[in-house]
């Protein structure tokens, strides 16, 4: 089973990405990146993605055997992420695994892009570096663009939504504020450097759902208090306290996601958590989230290598192992469709 060679693909948004992967080890993983395309538009132009991920998946699986110097009829298996992400984007890479797995009469496994993120802590390079286990259960904060979910995960492929944003991602606000600041695609990280000298108090923003008792998120309020915190400044105010305005956006997204966290873990009681997605790059939320474990003494991962962060097919070739150990595959593809929307909690395994 570990021998098994994976050619993954993940098209779900603004990467095109194709990994190859053997059980959690990743022999290649390519991605072409469009954000620099997308950034003119301050968020991701859907005709603009398909069209990009059309033109770069040849090259990227092309590059990908080549440096792994395997030949396609080498590969035992075909997955791709199937949803959730931009319908057209997902479109591109899901056609291509069918005509690829329809070709070589080889399975075609469906992965959803979240699970590919829950499994990314535990992807490895091509030496079996790091050596993790999964402690089950295992809570995850999935905190990226789309979604910001705590899932909790008693075995492999076993998934419940503990709570999840009921309007907004914290990504999603993130690149908001950024973008109200006049900032450009992806505004995590701008936010992020930019807050490094900030006073996070300077300004007061309300830490979204701080009151409630359930495990759910919600960011639409904090954009709308930013807007109007925002349009009582003079653009000369605004540019000398960027710093200030960030830090405090910032803070409030990251507290509200360790409140949810920390009453998360007194439900559960596991000993082992998972923050992933792109926002868990954030250093300042990987240091607050180390902190609140300590106390709690409860081990804390994040997925080990930088481009595990934000969106790869390494980390879906890995989910997509452990479904092939469990035989959840297609061996007839053309019934595969791209789902824009998806819920973990309808395919779990019992
Ligand atoms: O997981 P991801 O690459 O794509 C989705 O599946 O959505 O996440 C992208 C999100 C964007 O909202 C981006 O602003 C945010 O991750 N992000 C960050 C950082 N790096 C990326 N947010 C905060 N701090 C960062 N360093
Ligand atoms: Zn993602």
């Amino acid at each position: 089973m570990k021998n098994v060679k994976i050619l993954a693909i993940d098209t779900s948004c603004d990467e095109t990405s194709v990994a190859i992967t053997q059980h959690r080890r990743v022999i290649t993983n390519i991605i072409f990146s469009q954000v620099k395309l997308h950034q003119q538009y301050g968020g991701v132009y859907p005709s603009l993605a398909k069209r990009e991920h059309k033109s770069k998946i040849d090259p990227a699986i092309n590059i990908a055997l080549k440096r792994a110097k395997i030949a396609l009829g080498a590969i035992d298996a075909f997955a791709v992420t199937f949803g959730p992400g931009l319908p057209p984007a997902l479109e591109v890479g899901v056609e291509k695994a069918k005509a690829l797995s329809q070709k070589h009469h080889k399975p075609l496994i469906p992965v959803d892009h979240i699970e590919g993120h829950l499994y990314s802590p535990f992807v490895q390079n091509k030496n079996g570096k790091p050596l993790r286990n999964f402690d089950f259960p295992m809570l995850s904060l999935v905190v990226s663009g789309g979604h910001t979910e705590l899932v909790l995960m008693k075995k492999h492929l076993n998934y419940q939504v503990l709570g999840q944003t009921l309007d907004d991602a914290a990504g999603e606000a993130l690149d908001k504020a950024a973008r109200m600041l006049g900032f450009g695609y992806p505004g995590g990280p701008i936010i992020e450097h930019l807050a490094k000298n900030g006073k996070a108090t300077k300004y007061s923003l309300p830490t979204p759902m701080l009151g409630t008792k359930n495990l759910d998120f919600s960011y639409s309020g904090l954009k709308t208090a930013f807007k109007r915190l925002l349009s009582k400044m003079s653009q000369q105010e605004k540019l000398k306290n960027l710093h200030h305005l960030c830090a405090g956006f910032q803070t409030v997204v990251i507290n509200s996601l360790l409140h949810k966290l920390k009453l998360a873990l007194k439900q559960t009681k596991v000993k082992t958590i998972t923050l992933v997605g792109g926002v868990a790059a954030n250093q300042s939320l990987r240091q607050q989230t180390r902190i609140l474990c300590q106390k709690y003494d409860v081990k804390a991962l994040f997925p080990p290598y930088k481009y595990l962060n934000t969106d790869n097919a390494a980390m879906i070739g890995v989910v997509a192992s452990y479904k092939f150990q469990h035989k959840i595959y297609l061996n007839n593809s053309k019934v595969l469709e791209r789902q824009p929307r998806t819920n973990l909690d309808n395919y779990v395994i019992k």
